[in-house]
Order: C-alpha cells, then sequence, then structure tokens
C-alpha cells in the first residue's frame, strides 16, 4: 500500500458497514438547525430486519489528489446525493485529521420494489464504515451524532430494534438512544404496503423546510407530539400495542394534515393510500391489531403484532386486491443496529 495513501492515525483504511432502515412510529418532521440536522420534535422508531444498506469506504485506493467516488448498486452517485455522501466523509475526515479521498461502494438490500431504501440506513452505513477506516474509535452515540448530520433519521439507525432520537439543541445533545423495551420490539412488525415504488415527488428535506416554513398546522402538530412520545413511549413500558399503535396513527396523519397544509401544498397521499388508510381501520374493526403510519411517499407502513401480521397481510391484501392492483406487500421485523467490520 502507498503509505501517502494511508489515515494517518493508524486507521485501518478500508471498512465495511451495514446499518438497516428504520421506520419512525413518532415522527422527526421540521429542523431547528439546518446546517446540524437538529430536529424541532425527537421521534421514535424500529429499526427492520430484512431492509439494510451495506457500505464498503476505502481511503486508500484513490491517488491524494482526486475526488471522492461513490457507487450505489453498481450505479455512479452523481449531483446533489455525492455532495452529501461527501459532506459526511469531510466530517470524517475532519475528525481523524485525514485528507484521502475515499472510494465509497454501497449495495441496498431491499426485498423486490420494497420501496423503502432510505437514507437512514445508506447514512448509518456510510458513517460506520468511514469512521472505521479513518481509525476513528467511536462510541454508539458519536457515531449517532455523525449520522445525523449526513440524514436526520439514520441518527437513530445506528441502533437495533426501537431507538429515540433526542432532539436536543445543539451537535452534542442531539443523538439516538436505544429504547429499553425488555423484548417489545420483538412483539411488534410492520406489514409495509407499496403502492408505489417512484421516485418522490418533494424530498423530505424539501418538504419539511416547506412545512415548517408556510403551514399554519405545523405548531400544532409540534403542540399534539409531545403527548405523542410520551404516550408512545409509555405504551412501550407497558407492551401496549394499541396505545402505541393509536399514538403512532396519530402522529403520522396530524404529520400529513400539515404537510397539506403547506404553501404550495405537499401531498404524499395518492388513491391508493386512501384505499389502504381506510383498509387499515376496516381491519381494525375486523379485530386485527392494525394501525397505519406514513412517511414522505405514498406507501402505508401497518403497525401490528408479529403473531398476526402474516395474517394481517394476507387480509389487507385481499381487501385491496380489486382497489389497488398491482400492490406490493413486506413484512418486516425489529432488526439489529449498526455493524461494522474490516
Ligand atoms: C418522514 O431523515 O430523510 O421519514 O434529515 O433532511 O435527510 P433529512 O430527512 P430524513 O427525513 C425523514 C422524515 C420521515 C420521518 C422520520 O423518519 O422520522
Amino acid at each position: 500500500m502507498d503509505p501517502r495513501a494511508a489515515p494517518q492515525r493508524g486507521g485501518c483504511v478500508k471498512a465495511t458497514a451495514t446499518a438497516h432502515a428504520n421506520i419512525a412510529l413518532i415522527k422527526y418532521w421540521g429542523k431547528a438547525n439546518e446546517d446540524l440536522i437538529i430536529p424541532i420534535t425527537s421521534s421514535l422508531s424500529l429499526t427492520l430486519d430484512d431492509l439494510f444498506t451495506t457500505t464498503t469506504v476505502d481511503f486508500s485506493s484513490l491517488e491524494p489528489t482526486a475526488a471522492d467516488q461513490a457507487t450505489l448498486d453498481g450505479a455512479t452517485v452523481s449531483g446533489r446525493p455525492l455532495e452529501r455522501i461527501c459532506g459526511l466523509l469531510d466530517l470524517v475526515r475532519e475528525r481523524a485529521g485525514i485528507d484521502q479521498p475515499a472510494k465509497v461502494t454501497s449495495e441496498n438490500m431491499v426485498p423486490t420494489a420494497a420501496g423503502l431504501a432510505s437514507s437512514a440506513s445508506g447514512f448509518a452505513a456510510l458513517t460506520g464504515a468511514a469512521a472505521v477506516a479513518a481509525g476513528l474509535e467511536l462510541s454508539d452515540r458519536e457515531l449517532s451524532r455523525l449520522a445525523r448530520r449526513g440524514s436526520g433519521s439514520a441518527s437513530r439507525s445506528i441502533f437495533g430494534g426501537l431507538a429515540i432520537w433526542h432532539a436536543g439543541d445543539s451537535d452534542e445533545t442531539s443523538f439516538a438512544d436505544p429504547v429499553v423495551d425488555h423484548g417489545f420490539a420483538q412483539e411488534i412488525s410492520l406489514v409495509v404496503l407499496v403502492l408505489n415504488s417512484g421516485p418522490k415527488a418533494v424530498s423530505s428535506r424539501d418538504g419539511m423546510r416547506r412545512t415548517v416554513d408556510t403551514s399554519p398546522l405545523y405548531e400544532s402538530w409540534v403542540a399534539e407530539h409531545a403527548g405523542h412520545l410520551r404516550e408512545a413511549l409509555a405504551a412501550v413500558a407497558d407492551r401496549d400495542l394499541p396505545r402505541l399503535g393509536e399514538a403512532a396513527e396519530a402522529n403520522a396523519l396530524g404529520m400529513h394534515a400539515a404537510m397539506r397544509a403547506a404553501n404550495p401544498p405537499i401531498n404524499y397521499m395518492n388513491d391508493a393510500s386512501c384505499a389502504a388508510l381506510q383498509a387499515v381501520k376496516d381491519a381494525r374493526a375486523a379485530g386485527f391489531p392494525a394501525w397505519a403510519t406514513m412517511d414522505a411517499g405514498p406507501n402505508v407502513k401497518v403497525l401490528t403484532s408479529t403473531k398476526r401480521a402474516a395474517e394481517l397481510e394476507a387480509w389487507l391484501q385481499s381487501r385491496l386486491k380489486d382497489s389497488v392492483p398491482g400492490m406490493d406487500t413486506v413484512v418486516a421485523h425489529a432488526g439489529p443496529g449498526l455493524t461494522v467490520t474490516r
């Protein structure tokens, strides 16, 4: 190896990390500080098993004067997505006192057409791999803070199962922690109704800025949010799925109402989403534990018990087969936190 290419502080130069996607049950939508990605609200999420990103960062294979390079599923990354990757790499390099360019190779493992490829698993894996490759020894909390700078939701993907991202009010105080749940995360699952896996019309980044700046409903969502989070955490402590589900659904629908009141309006729901939301209500009326949540896209994720997830999936498929032809479904269970190998 060219000695010029090695990180200066005893780093291992190249590392591979795997991080799993997460879905927020109580949402992050809106930033108090855009540069540092400090959110306005704290959030609570479930990290998922089958949806993950594996990323290798190599600080040794490019000429010292080269620019960073990245591929995602074999395709070259350029433009804004590459800038965001370089931004995170710069933070790692600065901290490690190195200035080598990196070669980043990333693969998204998502079940066929799950439509959930997310920046959360991507930036969590990038952070883990880059930190180790640069020779940094960081705690999970420091990794969470760093991943947050790439994409807010990535701060939660450092941890498996249920994770809470404390909003905080500075770089030091805004990080995620695992939620002590005594195994409750294993008892809950999400049935993901994949209604459209195309690119989203408005990015989360732009959508949340517009909602904060223009929606008359944003403040009332934030005011309700504290109660939703309190309820959700109490529900986890009591292993009370219905209580968790009600808080999660109210929080998500309130967020979407605030988005729709923005100017110009942001509407991530399409006809299929509305049909799916109605089907979730019907499933509940039919006796299923089933509560909906939605993010910055049309897909509906249904919180349910692990025991009844497969049965609910089949029920929803049959219920929606005429109104939403071609719908895909994926059942996701609780998954692990970040792992890094050298
Ligand atoms: C609706 O983490 O993708 O999924 O911090 O701007 O990169 P940036 O946004 P991102 O937003 C996720 C928003 C959400 C809710 C959530 O995951 O809490």
